[in-house]
C-alpha cells in the first residue's frame, strides 16, 4: 500500500499497517528528517539536546539512590483523599512519571482478597481445567499451574475497580494530565472505564526470567498514523522543548495497529494493587523513571547509525523494545520500586520503559491485581462496550486470548453487585 500524504501532519501516513513495512519506515523515516532538517537544527543535534537532558535526569536519579532515598515518589493514600499532597511531591511524580500509594486499600483487605481469589479459582477448579498459556507474552510461563491466571471477573477484581478509593487514586492521577488542550476535551480525569486485566500470583521459591526492558503504548504506529504524529508534533518538528509527556492532545483519537500485545484503551498510568508483600529484590517491577526519554526512543532510530527500514528493531504484534544496543544511555536510569505491602498500589506513565526482574527462589509471595488508569473519553467508551459484554457473558475482555474459563462460573461478580462507579465505568449509566 502506497502511503497518502496528511494534510494536517503533512506526512506520510498509514491507519492501517502498511503491507510494505521496510519500504514505509523508510518514508516516515525520509519525511520526519526533512522534517525536522527544516527547523534549522539537524536529527543528530536534537537528540544531542535530549541526551543532555537525559544525561541530567539520570545524574539526579543516582544522587538520589547514592543517598538511600526512594527514586519513585510515595504518596500515603489519606493524602490524596484528603488533596493534601504535596506540592514538592506532585512536582517529583511529574519529573519521574510514577508512583507508589502507601496504604491505597487497608492491609486487611487487601489480604482478603487475595484470599478471595484463591477460593474463586479453587471452587471452580480452575487450575484443573487450566490449559496453558495462551498467547506468548508472558513466555516463560512454561508451567501447568499458571503465574498469570486469565481471571477477569471475581468478586476481589471487580471490588478493587469499583472501589471509591481506586477511583480517587486515579482521578488524582489522571489529573496529572492535560486533559483539555488544542480546543478539545481529550478525556474525563474523573471517570475512570474499569479495564479489566488479569492477576498475578507468584509462589514462594518461585524462578522467574522477568521481562526486559520495553514499553507498551505502541509500535509502528507511534510514527505512522495521523494521530500519533499530532500527538509527538512537537517532536517530529525538531522541538525537543515544547514536547510534554503529560499533554494527551491527539493521542485518544489515534489509530492503532492491532496485536496481541496492544491494549484498545488509553491508559494514562499503567499500574497493580499489591496483594503480598513484596520485597524491592525479589523480582519486581522496575522503570527508566524519565517520561520525557519517549523523545529519545521516538528519533533515536532517525540517526544515522540505524539502517532505513529500522525503528530500533519496533514491529508490529511485538512489545517495544529498550535495550543497550540502541538506548544504552537509558538503562544506567532503570529503577526499582520501593518495597511493597498488601494493599499498596503501584503507577507509571503509560509511555514508560519497564521491566520485571528476575528472581530465584522468590521470597514469599508476589501477588498483583493488575488495575491501570484509563479515563473516559470516546475511546475507552468504544472499549467498554465490548468489556461490557464480556463482563456479562463471564468471557476474556476482547483485548486478551478467548480463553473464558469463567463464563460456566456460578460466583462471579454479577451486574446486580454493581455500584455507580462500576455502572458507570462499564457504560451502563452516564
Ligand atoms: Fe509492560
Amino acid at each position: 500500500m502506497t502511503s497518502t500524504v496528511s494534510a494536517r501532519t503533512g506526512l506520510p501516513h498509514w491507519e492501517t499497517q502498511p503491507a510494505d513495512l521496510p519500504g514505509a519506515i523508510t518514508e516516515i523515516k525520509t519525511a520526519l528528517r526533512e522534517r525536522i532538517a527544516a527547523s534549522g537544527r539537524t536529527v543528530a543535534e536534537v537528540v544531542a539536546e535530549i541526551e543532555d537532558f537525559l544525561t541530567a535526569e539520570i545524574a539526579d536519579i543516582n544522587a538520589a539512590k547514592a543517598r538511600g532515598d526512594e527514586v519513585w515518589p510515595v504518596i500515603n493514600y489519606a493524602d490524596i483523599e484528603n488533596q493534601t499532597v504535596s506540592p514538592e511531591t506532585l512536582a517529583l511524580i511529574k519529573r519521574r512519571g510514577c508512583a507508589v500509594i502507601r496504604g491505597h486499600f487497608d492491609r486487611s483487605q487487601a489480604e482478603k482478597w487475595d484470599a478471595d481469589v484463591v477460593n474463586y479459582v479453587e471452587s471452580n477448579h480452575f487450575f484443573e481445567s487450566y490449559t496453558g498459556p495462551a498467547d506468548d507474552f508472558f513466555g516463560d510461563l512454561e508451567m501447568s499451574k499458571p503465574e498469570i491466571y486469565p481471571i477477569y471477573w471475581s468478586s476481589a477484581q471487580m471490588e478493587a475497580r469499583q472501589h471509591p478509593r481506586m477511583a480517587a487514586v486515579q482521578a488524582f492521577l489522571n489529573s496529572q494530565w492535560i486533559h483539555e488542550s488544542e480546543g478539545k476535551a481529550w478525556f474525563d480525569p474523573d471517570r475512570d472505564s474499569l479495564y479489566p486485566d488479569r492477576i498475578r500470583r507468584r509462589p514462594p521459591g518461585a524462578d522467574s526470567g522477568g521481562l526486559g526492558t520495553h514499553l507498551d503504548p505502541g509500535t509502528l504506529d507511534l510514527w505512522m498514523t495521523e494521530g500519533y504524529q499530532r500527538h509527538f508534533r512537537h517532536l517530529f518538528a525538531g522541538d525537543f522543548a515544547s514536547y510534554d509527556p503529560w499533554d494527551a492532545a491527539y493521542r485518544t483519537d489515534a489509530a492503532q495497529y492491532p496485536g496481541s500485545t496492544m491494549c484498545s484503551a488509553f491508559r494514562t498510568f499503567q499500574g497493580w494493587t499489591a496483594l503480598s508483600e513484596m520485597d524491592n529484590d525479589q523480582g519486581v517491577l522496575h522503570t527508566v523513571p524519565i517520561p520525557k526519554a519517549m523523545a529519545y526512543l521516538m528519533l533515536r532510530p532517525l540517526l544515522d547509525d540505524v539502517d532505513d527500514d529500522d525503528m530500533c528493531g519496533v514491529k508490529p504484534n511485538r512489545t517495544f523494545p529498550a535495550n543497550q544496543k540502541w538506548h544504552s544511555i537509558l538503562m544506567e536510569a532503570v529503577s526499582s520500586i520501593p518495597s511493597v505491602k498488601p494493599g499498596d498500589s503501584v503507577w507509571w506513565h503509560c509511555d514508560m520503559i519497564h521491566s520485571v526482574a528476575p528472581v530465584t527462589n522468590q521470597k514469599g509471595w508476589g501477588n498483583v491485581m493488575y488495575i491501570p488508569a484509563a479515563p473516559w473519553c470516546a475511546k475507552n467508551a468504544e472499549y467498554a462496550s465490548s468489556v461490557r459484554e464480556a463482563f456479562l457473558a463471564g468471557n476474556s475482555p476482547s483485548d486478551f486470548p478467548e480463553e473464558n474459563y469463567e463464563a460456566s462460573w456460578p460466583n462471579r461478580f454479577t451486574e446486580a453487585d454493581l455500584n455507580e462507579i462500576g455502572r458507570r465505568g462499564l457504560g451502563l449509566q452516564d
